[in-house]
């Protein structure tokens, strides 16, 4: 299958670097052969499809909890502990029941495509049954995913805690059944280490080397999570080297979300395993009550992307949080100017596309090899001003609708 689109094409190059090109851009079976400012004589006579505003790479939210989906824009008025123990646990406990999750999944994934993003890493419950609905629907829809079983075995109310041996046993089913996915991957879920034993960590970190995946956590998220993590772990000096004591964090990619208040060794443990630090803004104003310093995470060298961490955040158009990163990154320096540079919409948009496709392969830019995941932003214009696409890209993160977006493109296809 062949896919020609003639167009004003976006994308980044880097965090600070957006790249605007007008041209044809080529890609077979779903992949880019290279973007063309004009049309190489082989391709005459081949379908040309024209496209006006902006053309984007789509979006990836590289954390955010699907069966959190009900509970967006609810229950924003308590802290992280008091949250889930009021408002999430209950809600998370009633996906044992396959009638109550099954519509839910359904709801988030078209919700998902609905916004623009094609790539998640999302965490599900402990329950086995509904991710497998989960995984089994979003890898027939061709979207790009790492999709987590949840584990909890201590911790949390008993009507959402397993033993250790089921926790390990029910994951295991999982990897099994699901390793061959195409392009929505299993990965490991440890929910946080207050959740779960050493004993569970440890049986996890066997499986990622048997099944060679990765992981999906929380890490260093909130003052109170940062000291509860440790008291589990009298022997680690930080949250991030309980995943590394564990063998967690050598056999695929590591996405640990919130990444507030790392010590200097969280930072080192992190980038030796080439992990992706996750930035939830929404979810950092209404549950967490502190901002990732993002801009100065990076100059240390570590990978950032962005998360709608739905529930706690409300937006589930993960565009969204690229702007809530500029405010939010400004707010910081402005409050705190000794411990975060402040980062500009490029960075933000980076960190939305490039950023987070990174740990789905090539995702996110339009360079050769390359998936072609795009999106067609437009009616984003003022009244006799034509907007360049970067200001179509920027205006659609702070005040676009789905109505802003004309057509998704999905390994090549339209849908
Ligand atoms: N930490 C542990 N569980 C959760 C959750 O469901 N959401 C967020 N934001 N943080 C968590
Ligand atoms: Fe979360």
């Amino acid at each position: 299958m062949r896919t020609i689109l003639h167009g004003d094409f976006l994308w980044s190059k880097g965090p600070e670097e957006l790249t605007t090109q007008t041209g044809y851009l080529v890609a077979n079976d779903g992949v880019i052969e290279d973007l063309y400012p004009v049309l190489p004589e082989k391709y005459a006579g081949h379908p040309v499809t024209e496209h006006k505003g902006a053309i984007v790479p789509a979006f990836c939210d590289l954390h955010v909890h699907a069966s959190q989906y009900v509970e967006r824009g609810l229950g924003m008025d308590l802290l992280l502990s008091d949250w889930l123990n009021e408002y999430t646990f209950p809600q998370e406990a009633r996906f044992a029941d396959p009638a109550y999750a099954e519509p839910i999944y359904d709801a988030f994934i078209d919700d998902l495509i609905l916004h623009g993003t094609f790539a998640v890493s999302a965490f599900a419950t402990i329950h086995r049954g509904a991710t497998s609905y989960l995984i089994r629907r979003m890898e027939e829809k061709g979207l790009y995913g790492y999709i987590g079983k949840v584990n909890m075995n201590c911790g949390a109310p008993d009507y959402l805690t397993e033993t250790t041996a089921e926790s390990l046993r029910e994951t295991e089913q999982f990897l099994e059944e699901f390793s061959g996915n195409r392009t929505a991957k299993p990965i490991l879920t440890p929910r946080f280490a207050p959740t779960c034993t050493e004993e569970l960590m440890r049986g996890l970190g066997l499986l990622a080397a048997r099944y060679g995946v990765g992981l999906q956590t929380h890490l260093v998220e909130s003052r109170w999570e940062a000291s509860a993590a440790l008291e589990g772990y009298p022997d680690c000096a930080c949250d991030t080297e309980i995943y590394e004591r564990a063998g967690l964090m050598d056999h695929g990619p590591v996405i640990g979300a919130h990444f507030i208040f790392p010590s200097a060794k969280d930072i080192e443990i992190l980038k030796r395993h080439n992990g992706v630090a996750v930035h939830c803004p929404d979810a950092t104003v209404n549950i967490i009550a502190g901002i990732m310093e993002t801009g100065t995470l990076q100059d240390r060298g570590v990978a950032v992307a962005l998360g709608s961490d739905i529930g706690g955040g409300h937006n589930i158009g993960v565009c969204s949080q690229a702007a809530r990163a500029v405010q939010l990154s400004k707010l910081k320096h402005f409050y705190e100017p000794e411990n975060n540079r402040q980062i500009g919409f490029a960075n933000a948009f980076h960190l939305l596309t490039r950023g987070g496709g990174q740990v789905f392969g090539k995702l996110g830019a339009f360079e050769p090899g390359y998936i072609l995941n795009a999106l067609v932003l437009d009616g984003l214009h003022d009244p006799g001003i034509v907007r360049t696409p970067a200001e179509i890209a920027e205006r659609f993160c702070y005040i676009g609708t789905p109505a802003n977006i004309t057509a998704r493109y999905l390994s090549g296809k339209r849908i």
